[in-house]
């Protein structure tokens, strides 16, 4: 075992902070759960992150469903902000208000394409001009239109195009929203037929349809000039209402559709081309949520002047609150990078929102890529993860190859870690130990961990955090190689009985190969009141919590259940940096 406290007073920083945080005083509401590292607007309500972007002059773009008046949803305006290294951003003049009538109601979400209209940047979004919308009424005809917008000053300004697709009126809807513009020479030479010079750009819509058969859609559009859409014949994808996400997934397809992005994943090896769909799904769970975020990975084959979607293998995007992912491709790192929304856990309770002045951040900016292990057993654990999971066989080293969808932090998050305030190496901790309590008395940092269970595979180990002195207020992460569950227990988390309590959790198994069973290895940010967990570069569970006392910031290695564990490494990195440096602390 081996402890290596870097700065010298580690016990004492949990009342420095006491000091140094301003709670109590005014404005403090404001700033007691805002987090610091996290993308969020200066004040006020936000949701879907939309038209991640980069513009000529080598900027990346991010917009945002915003609220400009208040800290609840409505009044849809897209927010922006720029970066260049997509760490530090800054708050940009908005980039698109509701000032048409087609519009008058709101700017919803959309994505971007670096050489669009006439060569320029540009964007679709939703243009709003009917309200209520939801699934669960009857759709108001026309209420979503898609509209197109160009900047020519890299982003500074946008120039809107007007509607260029109306929503067609003759199919019962649950709704028609959120484009996403993509070229794709493939699609271009399925549906080319002898024109092989013929290049399109596409559009899929998200939606649903509650007619005979019921359920999600994604409709694909084309275009040669921007102005123009075709609907193809046969939806790209759809599913029938509430069908499961897969043969052993008690999640659904739901029933109406948000914020579809499609892309190739692994695009290069032409032989193990991933086609992928990550999709915001509307309905009522199993597990009481009303929205969850899927992916799907699969190939495409023509139809009948379509192009058909045909999923191989699908799962969980992020196991807790994420929702409303949006990607784009960064040609300059080879990443396909996205972000998703993250609401508060509040119970909707207006009177806490309008205090705090703001709602809704988003998640770290993520990597999704195809994940592939070599010299995998088929156990009988993966039974019920197989249809996350793809196996092919390998008849040299009879083992399996599996492939699935990979999610992890981008790499430049590691910018963010100030000097390192804790490590130990080789740390056996066992029920008869006293489990150190790694107090950082910090809210914001990240901790890397890595648990090998191979000498009790029966154990279960985590990382206690946000505990209190008196242990009051605690959250508790939790793993069972088990039965595959991530948990992240919440019923201590905050005194403030407004606040979520319930247990979240997603599952991922670890795998075994000839070098046994694999570790875990946990990766996990916190940021005041959000927690986000990764887990061997393909398992992501977001969560938010609200501890109310002054001491709830220690952090322990937690071993619930079992003999012992190896903790082959623990690292926590306090976060003083800050996503938006020119803003007012
Ligand atoms: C914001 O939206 C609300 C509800 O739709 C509306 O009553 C109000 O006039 C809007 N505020 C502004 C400033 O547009
Ligand atoms: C679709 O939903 C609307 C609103 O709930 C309802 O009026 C209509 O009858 C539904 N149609 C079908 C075919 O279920
Ligand atoms: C829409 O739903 C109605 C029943 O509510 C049905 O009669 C009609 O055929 C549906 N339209 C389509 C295009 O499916
Ligand atoms: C192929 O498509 C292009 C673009 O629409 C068009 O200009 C050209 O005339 C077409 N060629 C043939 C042989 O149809
Ligand atoms: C092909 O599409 C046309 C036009 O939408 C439709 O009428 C026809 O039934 C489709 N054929 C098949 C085999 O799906
Ligand atoms: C994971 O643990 C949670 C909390 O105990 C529980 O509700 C859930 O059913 C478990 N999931 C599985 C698949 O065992
Ligand atoms: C969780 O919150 C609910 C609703 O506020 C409450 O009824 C329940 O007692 C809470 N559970 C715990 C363990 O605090």
């Amino acid at each position: 075992m081996c402890f290596r406290y870097l700065s010298s007073s580690l016990l004492l920083l949990g009342s420095l902070a006491l000091a140094a945080d301003h709670l109590g005083k005014p404005g403090s509401k404001f700033s007691k759960y805002r987090p610091t590292y996290h993308f969020q607007p200066p004040k006020n309500w936000m949701n879907d992150p939309c038209a991640p972007m980069k513009t000529p002059d080598g900027k990346y773009h991010l917009f945002y469903q915003y609220n400009p008046y208040d800290a609840i949803w409505g009044n849809m305006t897209w927010g922006h902000a720029s970066s260049s290294d997509l760490i530090h951003w800054e708050d940009e003049e908005n980039a698109l208000e509701s000032d048409q009538p087609y519009d008058h109601l709101g700017i919803f979400s959309g994505s971007g394409i670096t050489k669009g209209y006439q060569g320029k940047p540009t964007v679709g979004y939703t243009a709003v001009s009917k309200l209520p919308i939801s699934w669960k009424i009857d759709y108001p005809l026309d209420a979503e239109q898609q509209a197109l917008a160009y900047t020519d000053d890299n982003g500074a300004t946008w120039q809107k195009l007007g509607v260029v697709l109306p929503t067609p009126p003759d199919v019962n809807r649950t709704g028609f929203r959120d484009p996403f513009l993509f070229r794709s020479s493939t699609f271009d030479s399925l549906l080319a037929g002898s024109n092989r010079s013929l290049e399109n750009i596409y559009m899929t819509i998200s939606g649903g349809t509650n007619a005979t058969t019921k359920g999600g859609r994604l409709w694909l559009y084309k275009s040669q000039d921007w102005i123009n859409w075709e609907l193809l014949p046969a939806p790209f994808y759809g599913a029938a209402g509430d069908q499961p996400l897969n043969k052993f997934s008690e999640y659904t397809l739901g029933h109406n559709w948000e914020m579809a992005n499609y892309f190739v994943l692994n695009e290069e090896e032409k032989a193990n081309q991933w086609h992928t769909v990550i999709i915001g799904v509307e309905g009522n769970s199993k597990y009481n949520t009303i929205r969850w975020p899927i992916w799907a990975m699969g190939r495409i084959q023509a139809n009948n002047n379509s192009i058909e979607f045909v999923p191989v293998i699908s799962g969980i995007l992020d196991n807790g609150i994420d929702y409303a992912d949006n990607s784009f491709y960064d040609p300059a790192t080879g990443q396909r990078i996205l972000w998703g929304w993250v609401t508060e856990d509040d119970s909707e309770n207006l009177q806490i929102r309008k205090a705090q002045g703001w709602s809704g951040m988003l998640t770290v900016p993520r990597e999704i890529f195809l994940y592939q292990k070599t010299g995998v057993f088929y156990t009988n654990q993966l039974q019920s993860h197989i249809g996350g999971l793809d196996f092919t066989w390998d008849e040299t080293q009879q083992t399996n190859v599996i492939s699935t969808l990979g999610i992890r932090p981008i790499k430049q998050l590691e910018h963010l870690r100030d000097q390192v305030d804790v490590e130990l190496h080789d740390f056996e901790l066992g029920h008869s130990d006293t489990t150190p309590y790694i107090t950082s008395g910090k809210r914001s940092y990240e901790i890397s961990a890595v648990f090998d269970f191979s000498k009790d595979p029966t154990a279960q180990a985590g990382i206690t955090l946000m505990r209190s002195e008196d242990g009051k207020e605690e959250t508790t992460i939790l793993y069972d190689p088990v039965t595959a569950n991530m948990t992240i227990t919440r019923s201590r988390s905050s005194l403030n009985p407004l606040y979520a309590n319930t247990t979240q959790w997603g599952t991922f198994p670890l795998l075994y190969t000839a070098d046994g069973l694999e570790k875990l290895e946990l990766r996990v940010f916190v940021d005041k009141s959000i927690i986000e967990v990764f887990a061997n570069d393909r398992f992501a569970l977001t969560t938010r919590v609200y501890p109310t006392l002054h001491s709830s910031t220690q952090v322990t290695l937690n071993l619930a259940k079992g003999q012992s564990v190896l903790v082959e490494e623990m690292t926590l990195w306090p976060i003083t940096d800050r996503a938006f440096l020119n803003r007012d602390k």
